[in-house]
């Protein structure tokens, strides 16, 4: 009686948390198709460094509203208005054509439509992050999700975190996300790559007290208080390279974003120590990174019969 109570329960710890979810997905029903992806990511990464950066964040964008379900790659329609206008996406993100480019191509090579928008996005961010990070960086992404047929701007703007967010609004978007601060710390890494427009922090070098004065002065020349508006600055120092710079920066207050600083305020928290742990160790930020965006990866997919697999990711079947 006892025995077989202890066996239930270490068969349910063997079985991981999102066992619909599987790297083995498109093995037999297509075997190129993580190929044709990774080959679609790697010349469009050649033709510009930083859409690896964008592709990583449509994923992060897709995962935060409504689960990893492809919506953020929905037009407008007379049914409902989509992600793509809402406060953190809009004249933002970026990187849908390149999507369209890969989604051509895997169909052509798999012959008729069988992997999802959503998959592209997971797969794609994961590629990105291993080109532009090196081989500590590869993960097997977990596939088998299913593409929504709806999507929300309401909902955008009530998931995704600002720029403005302080710590503790961080922690309870993240939360809310079934994320804890590890997560929140090791996926901010994301701002190792890409660029931020002058809007999104240009509060914080005029005004905030938390960032080297030297490093807020250079920011100014391209951020003036007045125009320049969409005028775009490096998140961290090396923004096509996947890196610990970012964290490094975080502890001489050289975060750009308001929220980026709001990691490491040098007061011995949990997550200035894992600020300080990423800085000093890039293979603990890679191992504690891919097990953060796997996490992410699983939040609330479509699967089985769910959804379904869209022919053209800006619009439902
Ligand atoms: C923790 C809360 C987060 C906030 C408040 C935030 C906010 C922002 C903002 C304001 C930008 C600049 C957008 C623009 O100026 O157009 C940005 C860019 C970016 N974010 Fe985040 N972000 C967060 C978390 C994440 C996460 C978890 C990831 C991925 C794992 C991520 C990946 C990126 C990337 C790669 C870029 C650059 C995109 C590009 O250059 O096209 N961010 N983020
Ligand atoms: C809107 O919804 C109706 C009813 O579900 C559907 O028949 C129609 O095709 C939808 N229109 C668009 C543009 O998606
Ligand atoms: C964070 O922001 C919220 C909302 O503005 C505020 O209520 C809270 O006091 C702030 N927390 C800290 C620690 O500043
Ligand atoms: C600085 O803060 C003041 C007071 O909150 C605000 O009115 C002003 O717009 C801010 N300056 C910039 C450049 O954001």
């Amino acid at each position: 009686m006892a025995s077989s109570y202890l066996m239930l329960i270490m068969i349910t710890l063997l079985i991981p948390t999102n066992s619909l979810l599987t790297p083995h997905f498109y093995d037999k029903v297509c075997p190129q198709a993580l190929q044709v992806i990774k080959s679609v990511v790697h010349q469009a990464i050649l033709r510009e460094r930083r859409i690896g950066a964008s592709l990583l964040r449509l994923h992060f964008h897709d995962c935060f509203v409504n689960g990893c379900d492809g919506s953020v790659l929905l037009d407008d329609t007379k049914n409902f208005t989509g992600e793509k206008t809402a406060f953190p996406n809009i004249n933002s993100i970026r990187g849908f054509s390149v999507v369209d480019e890969i989604k051509a191509a895997v169909d052509k090579a798999c012959k008729r439509p069988v992997v999802s928008c959503a998959d592209i996005l997971a797969t794609a961010a994961r590629d990105s992050v291993a080109i532009l990070g090196g081989p500590q960086l590869w993960y097997n992404v977990l596939l088998g999700r299913r593409d929504a047929r709806k999507a929300s701007k309401a909902a955008a703007n009530a998931n995704l975190p600002p720029p403005t967010f302080n710590f503790s609004q961080l922690i309870s978007n993240f939360k809310s996300h079934g994320l804890v601060v590890k997560d929140l710390v090791a996926l901010s890494g994301g701002h190792t790559i890409g660029f931020a427009k002058c809007t999104t922090f240009r509060n914080r070098i005029y005004n905030e007290t938390n960032i080297d004065p030297s490093f807020a002065a250079s920011l100014r020349k391209n951020c003036p208080k007045k125009g320049g508006d969409n005028n775009l600055t490096p998140l961290d120092f090396t923004p096509s390279k996947v890196d610990t710079t970012y964290y490094k920066s975080l502890l001489h207050k050289k975060g750009l974003l308001h929220s980026d600083q709001q990691l490491f305020k040098g007061l011995g928290s949990e997550s200035d120590k894992l600020v300080q742990l990423y800085s000093k160790s890039p293979l603990t930020f890679a191992r504690d990174f891919k097990t953060s965006i796997i996490k992410m990866g699983n939040m609330k997919p479509l699967t089985g019969r769910q959804g379904e697999i869209r022919r053209n990711c800006r619009r439902i079947n």
